[in-house]
């Protein structure tokens, strides 16, 4: 197969950060994407539904003209967040889920949640209104091991949770291990995970072996390759719980690669030329679409977009600029390691 037309896809998990890094950052994902879920970390986060109506319009703002993409906002949950102010953004439909960091898992998140038990209320008001909530599933208890913090996390939060509210519907974000693959799996209801680009190319060898590539250092951190083969059979199945988040995350180089870098990859250019590739690589290019562009609005309970994208394979590899420029220094994208032959076109 050399050409492919698919449902337009949407993006469940987009970072794209503020001012110039905005401007610059928009348009790579509204070129591929017609929506997507449009995370919260920002300093200071976007806690209110004023935040985020403030936000959104900054974010249609940067937009190309002409460009029909639509952000679909969230909130950042806190211990002091306000039900009623999230239960009416979210009945407006100014906001479209809400967004659970465990304080200091991650990139911005320290004024995140310390203590579920302190949000029992909130997200016993979001599972009455049926409000998704997006979960960076990672624990933070220093004593435990970086690469177990994910399974560790599903254990002793995650299954406590929706035990608790089995009404609540719950997007496990970028998950990187066979036990989030198997947790999501074993649900009857109410669970379903984004797996990220990046997490379907590289594992912990690409960030560590033969010296060390800050460009592919993330959280969740790349778990080793029986994992990221998990991951490649879950995104692949055809699955309805298992849809595309890239968590593209972009940090400008200088941030990237210094003593302490940032975590973040930013693969929102490339994201569907990796993944056709990807899935093509398994035999499995007939459910790209599923894992890019239908499961993801089912879960959401949002229609599926009308329009398409056309991929195409070409005899060539397909150039991408290696660095997006930004007021505030060069951002790396995301490289697959391997040449790449699917473009994609609208
Ligand atoms: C994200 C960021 O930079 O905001 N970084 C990352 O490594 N994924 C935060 C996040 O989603 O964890
Ligand atoms: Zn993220």
């Amino acid at each position: 197969m050399t050409t492919l037309t698919i449902t337009r896809p949407d993006d469940w998990h987009l970072h794209l950060r503020d001012g110039d890094m905005l401007n610059a950052v928009a348009p790579e994902t509204a070129r591929d994407f017609a929506r997507a879920i449009i995370m919260p970390n920002l300093v200071p986060p976007v806690v209110t539904a004023k935040d985020a109506a403030a936000y959104r319009a900054r974010i249609m703002a940067a937009l190309p003209a002409g460009s029909d993409f639509q952000p679909l906002m969230t909130l950042y949950l806190t211990e002091t967040t306000d039900p009623a102010d999230l239960a009416a953004a979210f009945a407006d439909g100014l906001i479209s889920a809400v967004k659970l960091y465990p304080a200091g898992a991650t990139t911005n998140s320290a004024s995140g949640v310390k203590n579920i038990n302190n949000v029992m209320h909130v997200l016993e008001k979001m599972a009455e209104i049926g409000c998704p909530l997006c979960i960076h599933g990672e624990v933070t208890d220093p004593s435990i091991d970086i690469f177990d913090r994910e399974a560790a996390f599903i254990e002793t939060v995650l299954d406590p949770l929706r035990n608790r509210l089995p009404d609540l519907r719950i997007i496990s974000e970028h998950i990187t291990t066979k036990d989030g693959v198997d947790y999501v799996r074993s649900a009857a209801q109410n669970l379903a995970a984004t797996i990220t680009t990046h997490h379907l190319i590289i594992n912990r060898n690409h960030i560590l072996a033969g010296g060390i590539r800050p460009h592919y250092y993330c959280l969740p951190v790349a778990k080793r390759e029986t994992h990221r083969l998990a991951l490649v059979a879950a995104a692949t199945s055809g699955d309805p719980r298992f849809f595309l988040g890239t968590d593209s995350a972009p940090h400008t180089d200088p941030n990237k690669l210094m003593e302490c870098g940032c975590a973040g990859v930013f693969s929102a250019t490339n994201t569907m030329s990796c993944l056709a590739h990807v899935f093509e690589s398994e035999g499995k290019l007939e459910t790209l679409e599923k894992f890019a562009s239908l499961n993801g609005p089912n879960y959401y309970r949002l229609p599926v977009n009308e329009t398409t994208i056309t991929l195409t394979k070409q005899p060539d590899p397909v150039q991408f600029a290696p660095k997006i420029e930004t007021p505030d220094g060069p951002v790396t994208v995301f490289d697959p390691g391997f040449p790449l032959y699917w473009s994609a076109s609208q």
